[in-house]
């Protein structure tokens, strides 16, 4: 489904030109504004047997796969799978019995999972695309939604959360990595979509952001960590502090 809000646009822009290989970082100009190398990220062990096509298109924010628990059998959710990093990694952990659907809206980043897909020769991986707000995927039909710097680029995510809990079943988890803030930033600084698009100013408050949680029905919510974003994101003076975020979260059984 395609969405006529105009931060999907610029979103699927940004995003598209990243996958084909037309800019370097996701501001441009050069400054690492929306994800680290996968080596500062992710324990490099885990990284062993990957692609360079799927490390080096890592776009993430943190590591929400070790903490989601995974066990072989499962049915996991990558929401905004970009290049794949987090769907393969989630894909060793549950095994040939298990399944990985990774969503995303745009094609180009589709066509570049597909590719590693291919390459890997993993069956337990499908790719879907997709908007987060209105998922391509049945009622509880998965034991694990997981998300790496996502949600923050979602004009609507009250909808996000909606649609999270109606996929999950019943008792299912969420492990989200995440870009949040402590304050807001002005209506002008969110009027800037090149900077939504960065990981930036689509960023909420961590409290507002579990009290959307909460609304749409989940329990057990935890932040688990939340570090400094600043080598991740680049804040700007007027803008509120910024961090990279883990969150954990259940459907009631
Ligand atoms: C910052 S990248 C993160 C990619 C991946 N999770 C990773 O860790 O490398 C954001 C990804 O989310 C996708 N995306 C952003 N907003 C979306 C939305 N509303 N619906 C579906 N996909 C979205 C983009 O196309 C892009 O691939």
């Amino acid at each position: 489904m395609t969405s006529d809000n105009p931060i999907h646009e610029v979103v699927r822009e940004r995003y598209g030109a990243i996958a084909e290989g037309k800019t370097e970082s996701c501001c441009g100009g050069g400054s690492d504004c929306c994800g680290s190398p996968s080596s500062t990220l992710y324990n490099t062990e885990l990284l062993e047997g990957l692609p360079v096509d799927v490390t080096g298109l890592s776009l993430g924010c943190g590591d929400p796969v070790s903490i989601a628990g995974l066990k072989p059998g499962e049915t996991v959710l990558d929401l905004g799978s970009g290049g794949g990093i987090d769907a393969f990694l989630a894909a060793r952990q549950v095994g040939p019995s298990g399944l990985v659907i990774g969503v995303d809206m745009t094609p180009a980043m589709l066509e570049k999972a597909n590719a590693s897909k291919a390459r890997l020769g993993v069956t337990n991986v499908t790719f879907r695309q997709g908007q987060i707000e209105a998922l391509p995927v049945d009622d509880s039909a998965v034991d694990v939604v997981m998300s790496n710097c996502v949600i923050n680029l979602s004009p609507d995510k009250a909808a996000v959360f909606n649609e999270m809990f109606r996929v999950l079943k019943p008792g299912g988890r969420v492990s989200i990595s995440d870009i949040v803030t402590e304050g807001d930033f002005s209506p002008e600084l969110r009027a800037d979509a090149a900077k939504w698009a960065a990981c930036v100013t689509g960023a909420i408050d961590a409290a507002a952001y579990t009290g959307l949680m909460r609304e749409a029905g989940f329990t057990d919510i935890q932040v688990v960590d939340k570090v400094d974003a600043k080598d991740i994101v680049s804040r700007q003076p007027g803008m509120p502090r910024i961090f990279s975020a883990r969150i954990t979260a259940r459907k009631p059984a």
